[in-house]
């Protein structure tokens, strides 16, 4: 394909780790031209200057810092937007997807990546909500992109790990026995690259998922692949001391709203959606009125938890846990 013919796409948030998955993909997918923004200063971050070697062009820009005006000047000719930005970011996403509109942007995907769960269940997604009525109500086309809850978070880390993210994987919910959609990061790059060609996932949402297995068969596969007895570590919380959290975060955060206090809310009001109700599905997120992914791109195979803990405990274990 030459390159006129090729999709202009540019990753916002590309030095984070999904949007550095997200930006990874799509050079691999070779059907893209592909852009990343970039904070003038950050230019020299490892993970920027891998993407650029990759052959990512880095256009510099601030979504927080700069005005309409600014970004608009880095969006002309660009096709597809794609934010990956944090949750601290959402107001700097307002700014871009309006820069994106009045650039001529065909395609904004804001920086979901999450759960699809109706209103009231869920803080953030709340918010997300509001950012998706806001694109709407822009009038510029638009994608948002559901992948369930990240394998990443939920096999267990090594025994003879520490940190934050081994101990929040020591931490899961209910009984074990409901089916949960899960995505391993790796993966939600490569549903992208799918999805923002396809013009049946215009103005849609659409839910990806790896994999869809109860925690018992998740710490099972863990247990086999590790060697070792890591479902003994792990804490399931009761439906009763998972209410009593989403209580406790809720009090704290409307006390004093904050980042700190909204992400406060998101593991016990994401455990009790999807551990104790069993509502992280794909069947869940269809009649929610999501497309699901893997009916849309049946020849695409998304990594088993088989094989993603392989990758996770034997393969390629300093990607994902040496430096926490
Ligand atoms: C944004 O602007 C503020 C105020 O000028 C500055 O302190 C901050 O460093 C800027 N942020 C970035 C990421 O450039
Ligand atoms: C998608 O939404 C945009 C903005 O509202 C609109 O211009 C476009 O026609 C829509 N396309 C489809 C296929 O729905
Ligand atoms: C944990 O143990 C494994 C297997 O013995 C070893 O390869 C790895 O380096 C250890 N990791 C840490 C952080 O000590």
């Amino acid at each position: 394909m030459s390159s006129e013919s090729k999709l202009t796409v540019l990753v916002v948030g590309a030095g984070g780790n999904t949007g550095f998955l997200i930006a990874t993909a799509l050079l691999d997918a070779n059907k893209y031209n592909t852009y990343i923004l970039c904070r003038p200063g950050s230019q020299d971050k490892t993970r920027i200057v891998t993407l650029k070697a990759r052959g990512a062009k880095v256009k510099l820009g601030d979504i927080i810092n700069d005005t309409v005006e600014e970004l608009e000047k880095n969006l002309i000719g660009v096709d597809v937007v794609v934010s990956a930005v944090s949750t601290s970011s959402m107001d700097g996403e307002k700014t871009l997807f309006q820069a994106a509109k009045n650039a001529g942007v065909q395609r904004v995907v804001p920086s979901d990546f999450g759960f699809m769960v109706p209103p009231g269940e869920i803080l953030l997604s709340d918010m997300k909500r509001k950012l998706h009525s806001f694109i709407e109500e822009l009038g510029v086309g638009y994608t948002f992109i559901e992948v369930g809850w990240w394998m990443d978070l939920v096999l267990p880390y090594p025994s003879n790990t520490t940190g934050i993210l081994a101990q929040r994987s020591y931490t899961a919910g209910g009984t074990g026995k409901v089916k949960v959609a899960f995505t391993p990061r790796i993966d939600i790059g490569r549903f992208v690259a799918h999805i923002i060609a396809d013009p049946r996932t215009l103005n849609q949402t659409v839910f990806c998922y790896s994999d869809q297995l109860t925690l018992d068969e998740v710490y099972d596969i863990a247990n086999r692949v590790s060697g070792e007895d890591l479902r003994s570590k792990v804490t399931m919380w009761t439906k009763a001391q998972l209410a009593k959290q989403i209580e406790d975060a809720r009090v704290a955060y409307e006390q004093a709203p904050s980042v700190m206090t909204i992400v406060g809310r998101v593991v016990p009001e994401c455990y009790y959606y999807m551990y104790v109700r069993g509502h992280n599905t794909v069947e869940k997120a269809k009649e929610l009125g999501a497309l699901d992914a893997r009916a849309l791109y049946p020849d695409f195979q998304p990594l088993s938890t088989e094989e993603y803990a392989k990758l996770f405990y034997k393969e390629l274990p300093d990607i994902f846990y040496s430096n926490v």
